[in-house]
């Protein structure tokens, strides 16, 4: 049997056939309000019930419940507040009881909010409570203080889902879990990445998948920070890497059309979530997941998982130790596998990388596969990154 969905349901809020004609017809006389990409993103997760079981933009209470308890209602685990942000003077166009018409980043109207409640946060004290900061160094902290003064909560119906690039590996959470189904498969590893697979990444999938029947290489392809190395590079390293290295019928590799909060620990358990909502019964956290500089500690990003009960939290999660290539083993390991010091790690950091790839200089096979060096050095010199 299939994973239950978070909340017991997958919400689908997209409309189709007649409804969706009467929508489009609607729409043209609502007020509308114009969002960006981030919340464009936001409204798709809920469309398509990667958000299950939310069914729209969070109101005061349930913000507050996610905030001071980490849970929407009690039983169901939620870290990070859906929001949707307004300016005071578009807020005081909108009654609420109305509907309101959600114009995207593109242009196209995309949804329709029944509104039912306009409410106003301390934006510091948000940040303070899902990146543990205020400081504005901080990407989710930055996007956050710069949200409009107030937020319209209400239910959604989705006239369009958003297409992204390489919109074919974008399934949603009903094509994974019938793709699962037919492959056979009933244990699933989701991996959670922003970021080229090096060895390190690819030593975790494969670690996992010694005990599952399927890995879903899940890479994030919502709005990223713009240092992030961007998703089309991404995706030429992971088609490569998979052909490669990766055995074809126990892989999949699909697209996850979310936003990176680099909150951490409280992304972790939204990651988490999000890939119970996609059918996988296993989640691989690592080393600082979804984290940003030093604002969390390595392991928080599992820690977090004790403060839940398993059975609220429903998908399994799958913790392994800073992995790295081990010269004394000729193996990749963790502390926790091998005997070696420092010293016999080959570790880089990201930084030392980055220069290596902008000289054109090949980083060691032991960190990252030849063919997605290739890649990653053609793009540095191309953007002089
Ligand atoms: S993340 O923001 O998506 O977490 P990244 O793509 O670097 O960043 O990491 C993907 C997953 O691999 C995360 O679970 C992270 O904790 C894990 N990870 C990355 N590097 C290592 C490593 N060297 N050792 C162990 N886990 C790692």
């Amino acid at each position: 049997m299939a994973i239950t969905p978070h909340g017991g349901t997958l919400i689908n809020r997209l409309l189709t056939g007649d409804a969706l004609a009467a929508a489009r017809k609607k729409a043209g006389h609502l007020p509308s309000i114009t969002v960006d990409a981030y919340t464009a993103f936001d409204i798709d997760g809920i469309a398509k019930g990667l958000f299950s079981p939310l069914t729209g933009f969070m109101g005061e209470a349930e913000t507050r419940a996610v905030l001071d308890t980490m849970h929407l209602r009690p039983g169901i685990p939620w870290t990070i507040p859906i929001l949707l942000d307004v300016s005071r003077e578009q807020a005081a166009r909108l009654e609420v009881g109305a509907e309101v018409a959600l114009q995207d980043d593109t242009g196209d109207v995309v949804a329709i909010l029944h509104l039912a409640e306009k409410f106003s946060l301390d934006r510091a004290a948000l940040c303070e409570k899902v990146y543990q900061t205020t400081d504005e160094s901080h990407p989710g902290v930055n996007y956050t203080m710069s949200l409009g003064d107030v937020f319209l909560a209400g239910e959604l119906d989705v006239l369009k889902a958003r297409e992204i690039e390489f919109q074919e590996y974008n399934l949603t959470p009903v094509e994974t879990r019938a793709a699962f189904e037919s492959r056979g498969w009933k244990r699933i590893v989701a991996f959670q990445t922003r970021n080229p697979i090096h060895r390190a990444h690819e030593y975790l999938t494969k670690c996992a998948l010694e005990i599952c029947d399927g890995l879903l290489i899940h890479p994030l392809m919502g709005t990223t920070k713009s240092d992030d190395i961007p998703g089309d590079v991404r995706m030429k390293c992971y088609t490569v890497l998979i052909d490669q290295y990766y055995p074809k019928d126990h892989v999949m590799l699909s697209l996850m059309p979310v936003n990176m909060r680099y909150a951490g620990p409280k992304e972790a358990i939204m990651h988490a979530i999000i890939r119970k909502n996609y059918g996988c019964t296993h989640f691989i956290v690592g080393r600082d997941h979804a984290g940003v500089g030093n604002f969390y500690g390595t392991y928080d990003a599992q820690r977090i998982f004790d403060r839940f009960d398993p059975e609220e939290i429903g998908i399994t999660p799958l913790f392994f130790e800073h992995a790295f290539y081990s010269k004394r083993t000729q193996s990749m390991a963790s502390p926790k596998t091998c005997p070696g010091t420092n010293e016999d790690h080959v570790f880089l950091s990201g930084t030392k990388v980055r220069e290596m790839l902008k000289r054109g200089e090949m980083p060691p096979p032991e960190f990252t596969r030849p063919e997605v060096a290739r890649i990653l050095i053609a793009w540095a010199q191309e953007n002089g990154e």
